[in-house]
């Protein structure tokens, strides 16, 4: 079982994987817990290129796409295609639905580029996926909080705003698959919800 995590800055993410996380293991389950961009030693250099604030130059949004892309064949060929073939389960903080998010509705990438990336380089898509959903000034508050904001962190508002509706166009698009938590309720009652989907996963 593959399950992706989405959402804009600071609305919970990292909090609900980790209580997930001890749910699985102590059911005894194999979990691999990874994140993009990154997942492996080499895809985390590709993170790093991504989110420094230091940059000699501006990255074109194209590049910026590409170095997306380039980090998740990493990681799929590396972790999560071979932890799905031993059986294990797939925790991924982020996954395509975010290139989506960021650089289609955020930097206005055309969807026509990202298929295309996705047909020829995405094998498998999570089988659930959890948007957690907030008021970008909020999550943005709480991300505030965090300590130094990071290339994408350091976006304006209205960015994130076109990042949000992205997600909810991809919701509406594959409700199925992808699960809208209100990130404004408490961490225990977002945990209640995403573990009521998996529990009603068909597999599970
Ligand atoms: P994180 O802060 O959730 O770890 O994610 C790193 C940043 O990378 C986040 O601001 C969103 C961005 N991102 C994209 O723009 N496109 C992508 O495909 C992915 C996976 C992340």
């Amino acid at each position: 079982m593959f399950i992706s995590f989405e959402g804009t800055e600071g609305v919970g993410k990292s909090t609900l994987i980790v209580k997930l996380h001890a749910f699985l293991q102590a059911q005894q389950r194999e979990v691999v817990l990874t994140r993009e961009p990154g997942g492996t030693p080499l895809a985390e250099r590709i993170r790093s290129l991504l989110l420094s604030t230091e940059q000699q130059e501006d990255i074109h949004y194209d590049t910026e796409l590409l170095l997306m892309y380039a980090a998740r064949a990493q990681h799929l060929a590396q972790v999560i295609l071979p932890a799905l073939q031993a059986g294990k389960i797939v925790l991924c903080d982020r996954f395509c639905d975010a290139s989506y998010a960021y650089q289609c509705a955020g930097r206005g990438l055309s969807a026509e580029k990202l298929q295309l990336l996705n047909q020829h380089f995405v094998a498998r898509l999570p089988d659930l996926t959890f948007w957690l959903d907030a008021p970008v000034d909020l999550g943005m508050q709480r991300a505030t909080q965090r300590g130094a904001l990071d290339r994408f962190e350091q976006e304006k508002l209205s960015f994130f705003s076109q990042v949000r509706h992205g997600y909810q166009q991809l919701q509406q698009q594959e409700p199925s698959r992808i699960k809208r938590i209100d990130a404004t309720q408490s961490a225990e009652q977002v945990y209640a919800e995403a573990l009521q989907h998996i529990q009603q996963f068909d597999g599970f």
